[in-house]
């Protein structure tokens, strides 16, 4: 029986990392490109992997920056947009904790709108454009969402890239999850619905290959281009270029499509323990809907006030993640985000019913 079984963490569990296919890609990168690797480099990025991503999005590779990790890029825009003047923000509640941490930190007011089933809610969105609280940048997680699950629908998506070329503001469109859809159709990105380039397209290399490459990327309106290689430039000097390499080479050799091949199933069959382990301990009592893809299942326990109860997982060894951490405005007490992503399925029942226990 393993000690911890934790639901926190956001990650995939070691069996689940493409350890021999990433030694044999770093041996091959080097072997072609040694001094690109190890020296510095252009602060946009290792270019080999920005034309990788470039094709792969049809976007010019000019404007894809590479960062460690996709966190780091989010916060070199909100240091761009935010540092010493301020403005608004615009996220969903329930929405990543780090993101919220991240705009306070650089001087953002952040504004939280409901996560609907379809998304965001534009109409209280339109309403606060309409009393003059027009955010400068609106923060999406579209696909499996981080922590709800949700995917946000195609007309939710169509309205708010409207509304930005309309009123001017940002869209950061952060899609991590995006290619880990294990049921149903892809809708399409907001990134390919925008023709006045107001999207920002943000994804990572963390769960679709591994962490602690920190290996992420933004699609980067040319507005942007100039002052986001600046402030990189003066923060790091370039990105690490050593992992970013080997990345690249997994990318190009068609490792990538087979890991996520690979992967997609697993974290499926993760997906579904939890839930029959969800329904034969709780039941009713915890409210919830099995995502479609990504790594987490949100929910509700009513009456439960989750705060209280996640010392009590911690000790019993099953950590998950209170509800409140993912708002800035002080709701989600009886909500908790279970990440199935690295809980072998053999271990989830156990999980839950420790987890049950304590109720
Ligand atoms: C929605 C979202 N954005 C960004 C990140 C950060 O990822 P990275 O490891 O690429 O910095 C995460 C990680 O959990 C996430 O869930």
């Amino acid at each position: 029986m393993a000690a911890t079984i934790s639901f926190a963490r956001g990650v995939p569990s070691a069996d689940l990392l493409p350890i021999a296919e990433l030694g044999a890609a770093v041996q091959r990168a080097l072997a072609k490109d040694a001094a690109g690797m190890l020296l510095y480099g252009d602060p946009m990025g290792y270019l080999p992997l920005r034309t990788w991503v470039g094709d792969r999005y049809g976007y010019d590779p000019a404007g894809v920056f590479v960062t460690n990790g996709s966190l780091q890029g989010f916060a070199l825009l909100a240091e761009l947009l935010f540092a010493g003047s301020g403005g608004r923000a615009a996220v969903e509640a329930p929405t990543y904790d780090r993101t919220i941490l991240t705009l306070k930190r650089f001087g953002a007011t952040v504004d939280s709108y409901t996560l609907l089933e379809d998304g965001l809610d534009l109409a209280a969105l339109e309403q606060s454009i309409a009393d003059g609280r027009t955010p400068g940048l609106v923060y999406v997680i579209p696909n499996f969402q981080n922590p709800a699950g949700n995917v946000t629908t195609r007309r939710v998506r169509e309205r708010l890239v409207a509304l930005a070329a309309e009123h001017g503001f940002w869209i950061f469109e952060d899609d991590p999850y995006g290619d880990l859809r294990f049921r149903g159709e892809d809708e399409p990105r907001m990134l390919d619905l925008d023709t006045a380039g107001r999207v920002i397209y943000s994804t990572s290399f963390t769960k679709t290959i591994a962490p602690g490459l920190r290996a992420g990327v933004l699609l980067l309106p040319e507005e942007l281009r100039k002052g986001m290689a600046y402030i990189a430039n003066q923060t790091y000097i370039g990105a690490v270029h050593f992992a970013h390499g080997t990345v690249a080479e997994y990318c190009e050799s068609g490792d990538f499509d087979r890991g996520l091949a690979r992967v997609r199933p697993l974290l499926e069959q993760r997906k579904d323990a939890l839930v029959a382990a969800l329904d034969a301990h709780l039941g009713d009592r915890f409210q919830y809907r099995a995502p479609e893809g990504g790594y987490f299942l949100w929910g509700r326990l009513a009456g439960v006030d989750c705060d209280a109860l996640l010392p009590k997982a911690v000790a019993a060894g099953v950590p998950f993640v209170k509800g409140s951490d993912f708002y800035a405005d002080g709701r989600g007490g009886d909500e908790l985000r279970l990440a199935f992503s690295a809980v072998k399925p053999e271990d989830m029942d156990e999980g839950i019913a420790r987890l049950a226990a304590l109720l």
